[in-house]
């Protein structure tokens, strides 16, 4: 794919359309100005025809085939008060679908420079939800619906009222590129079924990234898990055929550094309950159970390509759970690798036993912060729905710098408690902890019965049970995965690495002292 940014005239551009963005004010500026008036005020007569009002999510379609453009797209922004440019993910992705399953292959997007105010990150938003739109949820049709090529994508900028900054766009481009086909990797992933989509399979494309963009790789096969004593993760790998895998991508961006940050996901390539088996109704949507460690290896790749000075280790825990003949069983006792043991109230609570073993291994690996994303507990789709996915943390400081950091993405995280009486509730009266806690708070016991694998690292366990997929197609995006958590976590990495800059960086503990 070819990306541009152009600052001429929009008629002199070879794109099947324009998309222009109209705010809910209907005033036209910038580079939404410029193709209105090459096209004789065609597009403010839309406007006052009141057939778009420059709501969010509105569109309408202009053909004005005498002007040179064939097409052109308007799609509103909402109020220029409350934009967000986080929404220009949106933006570019209604477009892309809407012009996309048209046939049209190349589209320029005029950039609401002025109200965006970020020349970069505007058209990284930009390229970044273009290519989100592009994904199909159909390649496994004979006859797939038809699919969304796009070829070329031009950025219309306008020297107006703001002069636009031509390196940072292009710096832009490349990161919404980056990012983009990263949440597009992860995507693909889950929407994988889990007959093509295996622990073995994941650790196989872990293993094509890490040579891809130069990351360090090993995978550990269950007879290594056995001499790691990891019996938490063993113990539902037990009911199925398919061999778990616990995949590990490391990338060295800050080699005299000790830092180390650790991504770690569930990746749960399906999940049947196993024992306590789910209703068969949307247990189909288990496949989706390891949207996690697909958020782990696309964020690895993204990491890997934007080059971040901070060290980041990824790990995937992968299994199925199924209730095969040596499943385990409710009211077995698991032993994980930090010794604690864990009584099954519940097979079906399996997430957060693939995640002990690996939060111990993140540890044992010399990770200094540690962040997991697992789609752990449908308590979770109750409390927060489809819009935010719960954050929980055993460091309220490392919390507040993520979500701030989160802002920058166009993924939501929210926080919640986590007390000391949720780590009661998990406590067992045969065994160290029990992996269920019953309904009451199901999001936040989960959390803290991970809380107990992290030790004094500070800690931060992502909810995205309600956010990483969708059952139904918007104007943005397919139905299916969203990517969740693959921006967050680039995010991230980048903010720690910008922070020890900042700070001179406490290279090996040596100038700690001096920093605080
Ligand atoms: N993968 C599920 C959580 C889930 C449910 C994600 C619905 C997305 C949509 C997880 O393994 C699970 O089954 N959790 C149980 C925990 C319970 C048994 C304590 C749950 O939430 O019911
Ligand atoms: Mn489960
Ligand atoms: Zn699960």
């Amino acid at each position: 794919m070819q990306i541009h940014v152009t600052s001429g005239a929009p008629g002199a551009l070879r794109a099947g359309a324009l998309v222009v963005p109209v705010f809910a004010d209907g005033r036209l500026d910038g580079a939404a100005q410029a193709a209105d008036s090459e096209l004789g005020g065609a597009l403010a007569d839309v406007l006052t025809s009141g057939e778009i009002k420059g709501n969010a999510g509105e569109t309408a379609l202009v053909h004005a085939a005498s002007h040179g453009i064939k097409r052109v797209l308007l799609v509103g922004l909402g109020k220029r008060e409350t934009f967000e440019i986080a929404s220009l993910a949106k933006y570019a992705g209604a477009a892309v679908r809407h012009l996309g399953k048209r046939n049209v292959t190349a589209i320029a997007f005029a950039l609401p420079l002025e109200a965006a105010g970020d020349d970069e990150h505007a058209a990284s938003f930009v390229v970044e939800g273009a290519l989100a739109g592009t994904i199909d949820g159909t390649t496994y049709r004979t006859e797939p619906d038809k699919p969304i090529l796009l070829e070329n994508i031009d950025l219309v900028a306008t020297a107006g009222a703001h002069e636009f900054d031509r390196a940072a766009l292009a710096a832009g481009i490349e990161r919404g590129r980056v990012i983009g086909e990263a949440v597009n990797f992860a995507r693909i992933l889950a929407l994988t079924p889990a007959n093509d989509m295996t622990p073995k399979h994941l650790e196989a494309h872990a293993a094509e990234i890490a040579k891809k963009v130069g990351l360090e790789f090993h995978a550990l096969d269950e007879a290594q898990m056995l001499e790691k004593k990891m019996g938490s993760i063993l113990g539902v790998a037990r009911g199925s055929d398919e061999e778990a895998r616990m995949i590990v991508l490391e990338y060295h961006g800050d080699p005299s550094s000790s830092e180390k940050l650790a991504l770690v996901g569930k990746g749960l390539t399906f999940d049947s309950g196993g024992i306590s088996i789910k209703p068969a109704q949307d247990m189909h949507e288990m496949k989706y159970d390891m949207c996690g460690g697909a958020g782990v290896l696309a964020a690895m790749l993204a990491i890997g390509e934007l080059k971040p000075k901070v060290n980041v280790i990824g790990i995937v825990p992968s299994s199925e759970n199924l209730p095969g003949p040596r499943a385990m069983k409710p009211g077995d006792i698991l032993r994980a690798m930090n010794g604690k043991t864990i009584e099954v109230i519940n097979t079906d609570a399996e997430g957060r036993l693939i995640l002990a073993d690996a939060l111990c291994y993140a540890r044992e690996l010399g990770a200094t912060k540690i962040v997991d994303a697992a789609t752990l507990t449908g308590a979770m789709v109750v409390a927060l729905g489809h819009s935010a996915a719960g954050t929980m943390s055993n460091d309220d400081a490392f919390r507040e710098r993520f979500i701030e950091v989160s802002k920058q993405t166009t993924e939501k995280y929210w926080p919640l408690p986590l007390y000391d009486e949720h780590s009661v509730t998990v406590k067992s009266e045969i065994a160290d902890l029990r992996n269920s806690a019953g309904r009451a708070a199901g999001s936040l016991t989960a959390a803290a019965f991970l809380k107990a694998f992290v030790g004094d690292t500070p800690w931060i366990h992502l909810d995205i049970a309600g956010t990483a997929y969708t059952d139904s197609e918007t104007a943005s995006l397919a139905k299916g995965p969203t990517g969740y958590p693959v921006r967050a976590f680039v995010a991230l990495a980048e903010d720690v690495a910008k922070s020890a800059a900042a700070n001179g960086v406490a290279h090996n503990g040596a100038t700690k002292a001096l920093v605080k």
